[in-house]
């Protein structure tokens, strides 16, 4: 990838060592390991991974930008769906899983301080010690008076748990397997190749995950490559079988099963950013880039029904943050003050419109023991697409 910026001489010492970790990996399995086992090591082993060392990852100056990063409004509207739910409920806590550069809790939570509709406690249950770090200090800087409110979390709780669970971009972010398919589900592994690394296409070899996969897709073109996650459906039983009364609301890239594996969509959805830059070669620069793939929504659904939560809507970003109030939130920045309102407004055109991340990105509401309508849902409702 000649056209990508060369990291600097620290960051390739820490890709070489987590490619050395990699390596033995591979030995030690006798000469390949799957995809998934991959981008789990690229992604977060303690300290050398992607989400675990310290780049800079978001933002202008990172690799990528999230709606958060974006706008404050795109808290600000979440705030008024989590804030409803903990009104109907009488109160509860909120869980965000993956809280990033800590900017969606701060924005959250300010404005839920504004309602007057904080919750008991805001957990953050993030994988990453150098982005908790991050999370932290970010919030003691901004809402120091709400700090302790907020704790940190390695597993979720047991049940019991009454309230918002939610996730900006984190099914995004997790491992995956990568298959081509050929009458089965053929799994892509990794070997080693000199210093760097190779795919190598398992063919003939059924096992759990290929029958997985195979029951998942019935059938697709010979040579068309996709994803498949497997730690989804086990994530989804954990979170509903932890939460006793409330909302799980998962935001993120994506499409609905039959989109998702879409003919055209023959290459599947992997993607690469490093520094504002977009590829598909997740195999370069171990550590130092985010390896991320788009969410199957219907998969999504159909595990939380098994786990008995409800699908109380699905739609896109822009519908979800128009009927959360978007626009009156935008009015309030003040017209008048032009360069702030052209600011914010353009701020909303990238969360709103079709070809930036308004169609793009999807919510999807689940609920247990909740009779009000989810604000985000009312609006727009695409759950037949599912
Ligand atoms: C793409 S970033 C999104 C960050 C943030 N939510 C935002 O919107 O800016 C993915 C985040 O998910 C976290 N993550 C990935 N898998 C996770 C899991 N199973 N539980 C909790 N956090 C996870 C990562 O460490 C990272 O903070």
């Amino acid at each position: 990838m000649n056209s990508l910026p060369s990291p600097s001489t620290d960051e390739q010492a820490i890709s070489a060592e987590l490619a050395g970790l990699i390596h033995r990996e591979i030995t030690a399995a006798g000469g390949s390991i799957p995809f998934s086992q991959f981008m789990e090591r690229c992604l977060y082993a303690p300290g050398l991974g992607y989400y675990s060392a310290g780049c800079r990852k978001f933002g202008a100056a990172g690799d990528f930008v999230t709606a958060p990063e974006i706008s404050p409004l795109f808290g600000r509207c979440l705030a008024r769906s989590c804030g409803a739910v903990l009104v109907s409920l009488g109160g509860g806590d909120i869980l965000e899983f993956g809280a990033g550069s800590g900017q969606l809790a701060i924005d959250l939570l300010g404005e839920l301080a504004e309602m007057d509709c904080l919750p008991e406690r805001y957990l953050v249950l993030e994988r990453s010690a150098e982005l908790k770090a991050r999370q932290q200090q970010a919030i003691s800087r901004h809402l120091p008076a709400l700090l302790d409110r907020v704790s940190w979390i390695d597993h979720l709780p047991g049940a019991g748990f009454r309230g918002v669970m939610l996730a900006n971009e984190v099914l995004d972010a997790m491992a995956v397997e990568r298959f081509q398919w050929d009458a089965a589900a053929n799994l892509f592994h990794v070997r080693s190749e000199g210093d760097g690394f190779a795919w190598q296409l398992e063919t003939g070899q059924p096992n759990e995950v290929t029958a997985a996969i195979a029951d998942c897709v019935g059938g697709l073109s010979a040579g068309y490559i996709s994803e498949f996650n497997t730690s989804l459906q086990p994530w989804l039983q954990t979170v509903a079988e932890g939460i006793d009364q409330g909302l799980v609301l998962l935001i993120d890239y994506g499409y609905p099963h039959h989109e998702f594996f879409h003919p055209q969509r023959s290459s599947g959805t992997l993607m690469c950013h490093y520094r504002h830059h977009a590829h598909t070669d997740p195999l370069i620069w171990p550590g130092l880039q985010d390896i991320t793939t788009h969410v199957n929504f219907t998969a999504i659904a159909e595990a939380a029904v098994a786990a008995d939560l409800e699908v109380a809507g699905y739609t896109t970003q822009a519908y979800f943050l128009l009927d959360c109030g978007l626009e009156e939130l935008l009015l309030q920045t003040g017209p008048t003050d032009t360069t702030d309102y052209m600011k914010a407004a353009q701020q909303v055109k990238t969360l709103i419109l079709p070809g930036e991340m308004g169609e793009r990105f999807k919510c999807i509401g689940l609920t247990r023991g909740i009779d009000c309508p989810v604000p985000g849902f009312r609006l727009n409702d695409q759950r037949e697409r599912l």
